[in-house]
């Protein structure tokens, strides 16, 4: 029994259903095991930038640190497409992710076998079937790299280039090491097998990337320890995902690699993810999907991303294994009875349902 103190950022669009939904699941698991869920409801993304004119205020930020975890919808909108970088919703995610520094993103790539006629892939390509952890540096790298605009000189040729614009992708040894580590850690209780994705033919940064790589994977012989190319890996991930345990990578390709794994497990409304910083730090939570304004307000949106996000905040927040387990069967269950929100809907037997059932269906074995 314990009391755990949540900060509830629903968000954007479909954010507000889908955190609505978590805090269901995650009420009902504090009615069975006697945990109480605090939970203090925060702006952040465009209705924070309506609301005070920032995508996150510093008190919001304070509310998160000052939390156990933090549960965060999605943030962004059309609304909000046309101001300038630093202002946008997103900026909110890149604050929340630096001012808690959360380095390790969690993102979990599995295909349910109950939905696996939704995978774009082939049945040869899916005969292992898709378990995939991928762990993204989340706090470096190009996302917070210097970045500017400047006079671009002159082309070959004589003619003026214009403006010019940079990011700069910075990595340190240190900042390497800890979220390899994190990829070994996890690797060594799964199966024992680490794909460090990087650009090492070109990059400096991902030749340093390498280099503390090799080292780190001395300290772990009983793990299988593999290198890709960012392009090689993106083409062996569409070809044998059945192969790749845990994969650890840069922030951008991170980005860009847990995205092709989504789109490969079939529905991106089924992905959770964690951010995590130091140990004691609290973590941040939330589903891959976006805000998904088309769908927002209507009771369409897939909770099961957020529902797992939250099981992921009791497993790696809280320790609260068995509760976790016992939501992500409970999520299981609801498929295995054939209930499907659209985004999952791609069989004729299935029974369609919008977030709220689905919400309920899951709901229905945590008892
Ligand atoms: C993600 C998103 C974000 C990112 C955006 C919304 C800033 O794509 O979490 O993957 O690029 O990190
Ligand atoms: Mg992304």
């Amino acid at each position: 029994m314990g009391v755990y103190n949540i900060a509830v950022i629903p968000g954007d669009g479909i954010g507000t259903e889908v955190t609505e939904a978590a805090c269901k699941v995650l009420d009902a698991v504090a009615g069975k095991f006697g945990h109480q869920f605090v939970y203090k409801t925060l702006l952040a993304g465009g209705c924070a930038i309506d609301a005070h004119g920032v995508a996150l205020t510093p008190e919001t930020l304070n509310e998160c640190k000052k939390s156990d975890s933090v549960l965060l919808g999605a943030v962004g909108g059309p609304k909000w497409d046309n101001l300038p970088g630093a202002e946008r919703p997103e900026r909110a995610l890149l604050d929340l992710r630096g001012g808690l520094e959360l380095f390790a993103n969690l993102r979990p790539a599995i295909l349910y076998p109950q939905l696996s006629s939704a995978s774009p892939l082939k049945d040869e390509n899916l005969k292992n079937g898709i378990d995939i952890m991928i762990v993204r540096e989340l706090t470096g790298g190009l996302y917070f790299g210097d970045r500017g605009r400047r006079p671009g000189g002159v082309m070959p040729d004589g003619s003026p280039k214009g403006m010019e614009a940079f990011d700069t992708e910075a990595y340190s040894e240190a900042e390497i090491e800890r979220i390899v580590r994190v990829g070994f850690e996890l690797a060594k209780a799964r199966k024992k097998k680490l794909t460090s994705v990087d650009k090492a033919n070109i990059l400096e940064s991902s030749r340093l990337w390498r280099e503390v790589n090799e080292r780190v994977a001395k300290e772990y012989p009983e793990v299988e320890y593999e290198y890709y190319y960012v392009d090689n890996a993106a083409m062996q991930l569409v070809r044998r995902p059945g192969d790749f345990d845990v994969i650890v990578t840069t922030n951008m390709f991170g980005d860009i690699i847990s995205d092709e794994a989504g789109m490969i497990t079939g529905s991106i409304g089924m992905l959770p993810s964690a951010s995590l910083g130091k140990p004691g730090m609290p973590g941040m939570y939330e589903p891959v999907h976006g805000s998904a304004p088309d769908i927002a307000g209507q009771d369409k949106a897939n909770p099961c991303a957020a529902i797992l996000s939250a099981a992921m905040m009791l497993r790696w927040s809280f320790g609260l294994g068995e509760e976790a387990d016992l939501i992500e069967q409970a999520i299981c269950a609801a498929l295995d009875r054939g209930y499907r929100t659209p985004d999952i809907a791609y069989t004729q037997n299935c029974i369609r349902v919008g977030t709220k059932e689905m919400t309920t269906r899951v709901m229905e074995s945590i008892v």
